[in-house]
């Protein structure tokens, strides 16, 4: 193939920064992998909407079918959001045989195993590292680099919206209604922020951490999530005068077979690594038994990191396009085994 087709759905925050990184390094791109990316369909919500980028208007289709059901597209980006749409969705395009790129935790870590399996019937690959802390390649990192070792413990800032504003709420003493405005504004809350600052975002990326670490199938309803919602200045403020920092840190551990996540606001004091991890940033601590203590870090969330990791992803969808295989590398062969299980 001297040219690999592409259905965007999606283009807001992340979909946009997609489109800016085909655009700005296709140069690159087309060296790296030796053919061409054309974009063909582009599905939204809304047509006569004025987009912040420059891109050929036809494009654009509210018509899902036109993507889904075109048998040139070979690769599907799923960055709209939500479960009820995209599931339908994403199952349609991967019984049409075509590889998923998303960037949508909320969809992986309810509906991940069996778009998973479907993928793997249809011989096609999903992608999914800017789900988990924007543009920090920690799936691949896990996956990949950590491969070799047993991972034991896991705690991170894996949400960009209330890191912001708690970040903000310390460093600013701005209120938190003002500063949920701001990480809206700036494109880091999801659509519906209840999931950012009640915990639930962080907690499905705890679990698709803890799934691809331990070879775990995690449910939800076992994660013991609590928000900042109930943080106030004032929390802030006694803890600062303590040496402490208040953060919504996650953790993930195995112990004796058993797992435990949890996500929850924890006083850190004011030196700790994970203390000085500030705005939209996150931090993936791993301990690993062999290789002890690693420590990942970078932006989270915002539409060019998270569109770093999309569009990576796609190379690698590319690449396996052209050598004609497929394969998530996410998917260690203990979990298959475990998907497998849980199908029967
Ligand atoms: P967004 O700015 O709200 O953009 C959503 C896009 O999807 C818009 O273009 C919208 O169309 C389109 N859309 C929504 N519902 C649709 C529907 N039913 N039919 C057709 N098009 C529809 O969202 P985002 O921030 O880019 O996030 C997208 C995904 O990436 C989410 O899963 C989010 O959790 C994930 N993510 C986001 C970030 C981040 O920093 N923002 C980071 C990591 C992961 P219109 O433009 O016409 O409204
Ligand atoms: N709303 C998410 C966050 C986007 O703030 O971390 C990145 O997943």
């Amino acid at each position: 193939k001297d040219k690999v087709t592409i259905g965007l759905c999606g283009l807001g925050t992340v979909g946009t920064g997609v489109i800016r990184i085909l655009q700005n390094h296709q140069e690159e791109i087309k060296h790296k992998l030796g053919c061409e990316i054309e974009v063909k369909k582009i599905l939204v919500h809304t047509l006569n909407k004025s987009r912040e980028i420059d891109f050929a208007p036809e494009l654009l289709t509210t018509e899902a079918e036109e993507l889904v059901g075109d048998k040139d597209i070979d690769i599907i980006i799923e960055v709209m959001g939500g479960i009820e749409g995209t599931y339908p969705l994403l199952e349609k395009a991967l019984k049409n045989k075509k590889h998923i790129i998303t960037a949508n935790k909320d969809l992986m870590a309810v509906h991940g195993q069996k778009l998973l399996q479907l993928a793997k019937a249809n011989h096609c690959d999903i992608f999914y590292e800017a789900s988990v802390a924007g543009g920090i390649p920690i799936l691949r990192s896990l996956t990949d680099g950590l491969a070799s070792d047993r991972i034991q413990k896991m705690m991170g800032i894996v949400n960009g919206t209330t890191n912001y504003i708690l970040t903000k709420m310390t460093d600013d003493q701005l209120a938190y209604e003002t500063v949920l405005k701001e990480a809206q504004d700036l494109g880091y809350a999801e659509a519906d922020p209840t999931a950012d600052v009640g915990g639930l975002d962080a907690a499905r990326k705890m679990a698709l951490l803890a799934n691809l670490a331990f070879k775990m199938n995690i449910n939800l309803n076992d994660v013991e999530v609590t928000g900042i919602t109930s943080i106030s200045q004032e929390d802030i403020v006694f803890a600062a005068r303590l040496g402490y920092t208040i953060k919504l840190i996650g953790v993930a551990s195995v112990f004796d077979g058993k797992v435990e996540v949890s996500v929850e606001p924890t006083l850190l004091p004011e030196d700790h690594p994970l203390a000085l991890v500030k705005n939209e940033y996150n931090a993936v601590y791993i301990y690993g038994e062999a290789v002890g203590e690693t420590m990942f870090y970078g932006p989270g969330a915002g539409s060019m990191p998270t569109a770093t990791s999309v569009v990576s992803d796609l190379m690698e969808a590319v690449k396996n396009i052209r050598l004609g295989i497929n394969g998530n590398s996410y998917v260690t062969p203990q979990f298959e085994t475990r998907l497998k299980e849980n199908a029967e």
